[in-house]
């Protein structure tokens, strides 16, 4: 985020405010309502993350209740944090950011809990900001518990009333107020301190610098926002759930849009991005976490769990595999039952079965883990073959050491490559062996017990 004013010039410095001030009764939790989690990530993060994208000279926090909590969970961002020790309405928390809130130029006012308006719609709002405010409004059905825009004969805006304000007729009105506004800074270091709180909530309303802007004789222009959900706001657990759904289909549409095909919309969940190549199938209940990139043809099957992963073009990926920071080359057979954990790299044509872990562990072209293994540490050439069952020995309880298998080796079943060790080319490890010494290229070893034969032995009976 772009703390300094770079190239702007005075009528440009866009200033972000976001009002995060409210303690967010209804959630019923010890966490500050801006820190519960939409796809995985705060609310007050995705607004952040979204102006992120605004280039914006200086962003204002107000906080209220658990300052510390969220200051610390935002630690990453360039913020300008300014306390609204007591809650005493919109107005208010925009006024006490006067004091760093810039003269020139003008401010995007947005909320902690209102997180999925858009990069689009607020350049928009920006741009729709010629006379010294605009902002953001919808026409809804149900308009109870909003704030509604007065229009006069013309259609210009002439105030906003409350819901609690409001007269019959103007309860009737179903044009709703978002409470995003883009306003010239100049206009809010003029009105914010006449606000009074002569209300039938006695709070100092924001809404108010509407009539005093029309007073002035300013057209207050109001756009809608690009999709309505981008003005919802968030005050208890059903709502949040709600929003919640509402982004899980929209990120699913726009992916279907591209040309990925899921075997239902509503159950697979995106918490982060996802990038999908074309004729891609997801399964029931797949669930993206961060950042993932499948490639074309990739097909996933149900109950996955794929975080921070990249996946190559025809991979296939069988029932409930968990992959956590792996790079997945093309054509790739992956599961059922895979737990591919940080920093697994697997070559194109490779095979990971059933009930197999790797970490921090590269897999050659063409190289088969079929089977009930644990691979850590270690690096497998080309056109390898592990049985089932095999296990890197990579800890001694202190350090971790690493396990070399190089090209075309063959390792039993069942056997245990005690690291720091290397299996070297076409070698081949017999079953049950347990290797703690270095294996030289096309060499058998075989590392077990002799097996020993007694002709007619007696199992023991019972003492009686
Ligand atoms: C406000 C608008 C209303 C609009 C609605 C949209 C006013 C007077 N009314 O109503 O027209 O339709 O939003 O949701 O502005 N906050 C603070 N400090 C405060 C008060 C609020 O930081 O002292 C924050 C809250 O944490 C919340 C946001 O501002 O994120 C909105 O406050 P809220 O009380 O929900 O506003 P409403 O009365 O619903
Ligand atoms: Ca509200």
């Amino acid at each position: 985020m772009n703390t300094t004013s770079t190239a702007n010039n005075n009528s440009d410095i866009l200033s972000i405010i976001i009002l995060a001030a409210g303690k967010g009764t209804r959630m019923k939790s010890a966490k500050p309502k801006v820190l519960q989690t939409l796809a995985h990530k705060p609310l007050l993060a995705h607004v952040l993350d979204t102006c992120g994208q605004l280039n914006a000279d200086k962003t204002i926090v107000v906080y209220g209740f658990g300052g510390e909590q969220v200051q610390s969970a935002m630690n990453d961002y360039a913020l300008t944090w300014v306390e609204q020790t007591e809650q005493l309405g919109t107005g208010h928390a925009v006024k006490v950011t006067l004091e760093e809130l810039p003269q020139n130029g003008k401010s995007l006012i947005l909320y902690g809990d209102v997180p999925l308006v858009s990069e689009h719609t607020l350049k928009r709002l920006q741009d729709n900001n010629t006379q010294g405010m605009s902002m953001l409004t919808l026409t809804v059905d149900n308009p109870f518990g909003l704030g509604r825009i007065k229009r006069d004969a013309e259609g210009k805006i002439t105030a906003i009333v409350e819901q609690k304000d409001a007269s019959e007729a103007e309860q009737k009105i179903c044009e709703i107020n978002s409470g995003i506004y883009c306003v010239d800074n100049a206009l809010l270091h003029k009105y914010l301190p006449k606000l009074s709180n002569d209300n039938a909530q006695q709070e100092y309303y924001l809404t108010d610098i509407v009539k005093m802007a029309v007073a002035d004789g300013i057209n207050i222009i109001a756009i809608e926002p690009t999709f309505n959900f981008e003005i919802d706001g968030v005050n208890d657990r059903i709502q949040l759930a709600q929003l919640e759904r509402t982004y899980q289909s929209h990120q699913v549409s726009q992916l279907q849009q591209q040309g990925v095909q899921f075997a239902d919309p509503n159950r697979v969940d995106i918490r982060g991005t996802l990038q999908a190549g074309q004729d891609v199938f997801i399964d029931v209940n797949v669930v993206f976490e961060g950042d993932c990139v499948l490639g074309d043809n990739v097909y996933i099957e149900a109950g996955c769990v794929i975080k921070n992963s990249q996946i190559g073009n025809a991979c296939y990926l069988k029932p409930y595999c968990v992959l956590d920071q792996a790079t997945v080359g093309a054509g790739v057979d992956i599961g059922p039952f895979a737990h591919l954990r940080p920093q697994t790299v697997l070559a194109d044509n490779s095979k990971i079965g059933n009930f197999v872990e790797t970490k921090k562990s590269t897999i050659g072209k063409g190289s088969k883990v079929n089977h009930l293994s644990y691979i850590g540490d270690a690096v497998v050439g080309e056109g390898v073959n592990i049985g089932a069952g095999t296990i890197t020995c990579n800890y001694d309880g202190v350090n971790k050491s690493q396990t070399i298998i190089d090209d075309n080796a063959f390792i039993g079943s069942n056997s245990s490559l005690v690291a720091p060790v290397r299996i070297g080319k076409t070698a081949t490890v017999g079953a049950g062996s347990v290797i703690t010494k270095d294996v030289s290229d096309d060499t058998l070893a075989v590392a077990r017990g002799k097996q020993v034969q007694k002709e007619g032995w007696q199992r023991p009976s019972k003492s009686k």
